[in-house]
Parts: structure tokens; sequence; C-alpha cells
């Protein structure tokens, strides 16, 4: 029997320790992790328990671990937004091919210059667009390759993300100010631009509008106090309210229904987006951090600037118009979306549940298209990219895309920012030669 492929792990948070490395556990003789490089200790040593790991093969730092010498065939690089370009390049110099989590950069240059590194170095470099991996866009993508809505039109794609989910990561989480991590269309919707660009192929034009229309402090008096627990007047019938989201779980009546069948103790609610609250995740654990961390803000007295909602119009170089919506003001987290073509109609909705319809013209018949069932986070998404990864290193498989290819949705994330901001058209050629001149620039420099 063939030895399990080693891996190492770079930034052993909620996406590195439990979206991608669970799959190691579940699949030992396929893989294991053999290091990790995680500078909070209490999420290192729990990493280390859980994979056997000994003092010598744990890191406080990238740096550490890759001056450490090669442990293993490939890296997964999981740190925050502002933190992938650095350790992904020095992990392939160091001859690793690297898992790398979205948004590849929150920079062009420093998404070109990954690009630019895994060509020249030949290694692998996947992107987590985990949605490709999953069973329900595969089977989106199925539908139009073979070509069964006929020639497609246009397109409208929406993005809904829940208010909930908006007031937690962007607007009082990690993702709520640009300086911080990246422009909300890279942050959220680099997926979005990727299934589009894979479905439909390139973009030729496109423009954008959106801003940041709620959550700011105008939309409030001066009798609101900065933390909800400060006995705030209107808490008791605000969406954001955090005891309301983290305490008393007000949006999550479903979690709350299934707790006992999916083994969620709601005592210590061992699940995102508590885990991201505090390591004490007891009712008093949780309070604590209400009172004193980023999560107990008032969503209107936060340092975040992100949009809360944009639009992209974009013409492809089919001649297909397509439309992405991304807003934070949905009552369930879901993605919907539409398509026309000169044969039949789509529409699919990717959430829970997931559905897709197809409406053929010529005979009427409405088709319910059967849908595998896609477990785990992002609809299988998760564990179905490090499946892919695992076997391309062990040469079972060829990568399901490639670095280039996701630098094209990052390409139109960054271009639908400019058109936003410079309330200008952007032709998709002209900035993809902007782009190669950075790339030129990047080459020429050590
Ligand atoms: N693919 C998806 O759908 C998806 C979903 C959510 C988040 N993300 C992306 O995943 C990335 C990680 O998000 P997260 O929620 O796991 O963040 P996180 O903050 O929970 O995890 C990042 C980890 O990196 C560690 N780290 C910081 N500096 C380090 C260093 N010098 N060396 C090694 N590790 C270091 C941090 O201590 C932290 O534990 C982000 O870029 C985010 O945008 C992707």
């Amino acid at each position: 029997m063939t030895q399990p492929l080693e891996l190492v792990l770079i930034g052993a948070g909620q996406r590195g320790a439990y979206a991608y490395a669970s799959y190691a556990l579940a699949h030992p003789e396929e893989v294991r992790f053999v290091a990790v490089a995680e500078p909070d200790p209490i999420r290192r040593r729990r990493f280390a328990e859980e994979h056997d790991l000994d003092d010598s093969r744990c890191f406080a730092s990238w740096e550490e671990l890759i001056a450490a010498g090669q442990l293993g065939q490939g890296a997964l690089v999981t740190t925050q937004d502002q933190l992938h370009v650095e350790p992904a390049v020095a992990a392939m110099e160091a001859g690793y091919h690297v898992l790398l989590e979205k948004p590849m950069a929150h920079t062009l240059e420093g998404c070109v210059r990954l690009v630019q590194t895994a060509e020249r170095t030949g290694r692998i470099l996947q992107i987590c667009h985990v949605l490709r991996y999953s069973p329900f866009w595969r089977k989106l993508h199925q539908i139009l390759e073979e070509g069964r809505l006929g020639e497609i039109i246009t397109v409208e794609h929406r993005e809904n993300v829940a208010y909930w989910h908006m007031a937690h990561s962007f607007v009082r989480g990690n993702w709520r100010n640009e300086a911080l991590s990246s422009p909300m269309i890279l942050a959220k919707c680099c997926h979005d631009l990727d299934l589009l660009f894979w479905n439909l192929g390139r973009c030729k034009r496109l423009s954008s509008v959106g801003s940041l229309l709620h959550f700011r402090a105008d939309q409030v008096g001066p009798e609101i106090p900065n933390r909800c627990t400060d006995g705030c007047p209107i808490e008791p019938e605000c969406p954001f309210s955090a005891p309301g989201i983290y305490l008393e779980y007000r949006p999550f009546r479903r979690l709350v229904e299934r707790a006992a069948e999916r083994g969620i103790d709601l005592e210590r609610p061992n699940v995102w987006p508590f885990t991201v609250l505090s390591h004490d995740l007891s009712r008093e654990g949780r309070l604590r951090a209400l009172q004193t961390g980023p999560y107990g803000r008032c969503v209107y007295r936060c340092d975040n600037d992100v949009v809360d909602h944009q639009v992209v119009t974009m013409e492809l170089e089919s001649g297909a118009s397509a439309v992405l919506v991304m807003h934070g003001h949905s009552h369930e987290e879901h993605r919907s979306m539409r398509y026309d073509g000169t044969r039949a109609t789509l529409r699919a909705r990717f959430g829970d549940p997931s559905e897709i319809t197809i409406h053929h013209h010529a005979s009427g018949r409405v088709e319910e298209v059967s849908l595998e069932e896609g477990g785990g986070g992002h609809g299988g998404g998760d564990h179905g990219v490090m499946a892919n990864f695992v076997q391309v290193l062990r040469g079972q498989a060829e990568p399901l895309t490639s670095a280039r290819a996701s630098l094209e949705s990052h390409l139109m994330a960054f271009a639908a920012e400019a058109a936003r901001r410079q309330n200008r058209i952007i032709e998709m050629d002209e900035f993809r030669a902007q782009a190669e001149a950075l790339a030129q620039q990047e080459g020429a420099s050590p």
C-alpha cells in the first residue's frame, strides 16, 4: 500500500484546521499533516494533538517552518487575506506544491506574483475556489457544458449574504475594513466571479455600483452605546444584537432544532461562527468576549468600511450579458441564479436546501434536476478541494483548475472595484494588459 501524502499547514485557524485539515483525520490512509506553523499557542497545541505532531514539528510562524527545510510535498496556506503571498511564494520556492486560500492576494500585484512563481518553479498552485469542487456547482456546469439551455443569452447571479453573517464577518469581524483585509467584492465574490468565468468564459467589459448603505454611525442616535451589552435601548429588537446572535441564537432556529442530531452542544457551540469569538465557548466565555472583544461592538459603531451591497454588470466575450448582485441583508444565506438560454431557462438555488429547475421552451416541460448530497462545508467543496489536491500530488488526478484560471476571477474583482470607485466602464483587455505589464515588472525584479 502506498504511504499517505505528507502536508504542512501554515495558519491553523478556522479554515486551515477545521475546513481542510479535518479531511486528513477522515482519510488517514491518503494524507497526513506532518508540521504546522501557527502563532496562537492554543491553536497550535490543539492542532498538534489532533494530528499527533511532536514539538519539533510545531512552529510559531511560517518563516520558521520554511527555514526548517522541506518537510512534506505540499503546503496549505490558510492565513488571513493580507498574509497569503509571502508564505505561498516562500513555500513554492522551498519545493512545496501549494493549496492557497482565496483570495489569492489582496492586491493585483500579489496575485500576478503568485501565478508567476508557480509557473517559473513548476509547482502546483491551487486556489481554494471550493465551490467548483462541490456536486451542486459541478452539476450546474455540466448542464451548461452539454448545451442543454441552448445559447446563453443572459445570467443573473445573486450572492445573498445573511444579515447576521454580514454583521459577523464584514462589520465586526476580520473582513470589515479594506485596509486590514480586502475589498468585499474580492473577499466575498471571487468565488462567484470564478463560477461565472468557469460557466460563461471571459468577460469583455464591466461596470459596477455599490456602497456601504446601512452599517454607519449616522444610522443611529447618540443614545446608542458602543456595545450591545452596555444597556442598549434597541437591543431587544435589533437584528444585529450580539447577545441575540451569540448567546440566544436568534438567527439560528434551524441550528438549534438540529443541534442534537448534528452533535452540537448548545452550551458550548463548537462551530463557526461561535468558534471565532473565543477559545472559551461557555456562555460566560462568550459573554466576556462580547463585553471586551470585537464581536460585541454595536454594528453602527465599528471601524468598518466595506460595502454592504454591490452590483457588477458584465458583457461577456460570447456576447451574453450577466449581472452579479451581492448584498449583506438577506434573511438567509444562499446564492440564487437564473440562466436564460435559447432552448431553456434554468433557475437554481445553492443553500439549504439547494435546487436546480430547467424550464424547456419547446416542450414546456419543467425538469427538477436531482442533486447529489454535498456534505460538509460549502456543499462538500471544502473537502472536495482537499481531495483533489491530495489526488493531484499523489499522481491520481489532474488539478480541477489552475492558478492562471483563478487569476481571471481576481482580475474581474479588481476591475469591478475600480469601476465602482471611478464610476466608469472597464474594458477587460486593457485591464489584463495592465496586469501583464505588472507581471513583467515583477519578473524583472529579483
Ligand atoms: N474558501 C472559502 O470559502 C473561505 C471562507 C472563509 C474564509 N476564507 C479565507 O481563508 C483565510 C483564513 O481565514 P480564517 O477565517 O481561517 O482566518 P483565521 O484568522 O481563523 O486563521 C488564520 C490563522 O493564521 C495564523 N497566522 C497569523 N500569522 C501567521 C504566521 N506568521 N504564520 C503562520 N500562521 C499565522 C493566525 O494565528 C490564525 O490562526 C482568509 O484569507 C479568508 O478570506 C476562505
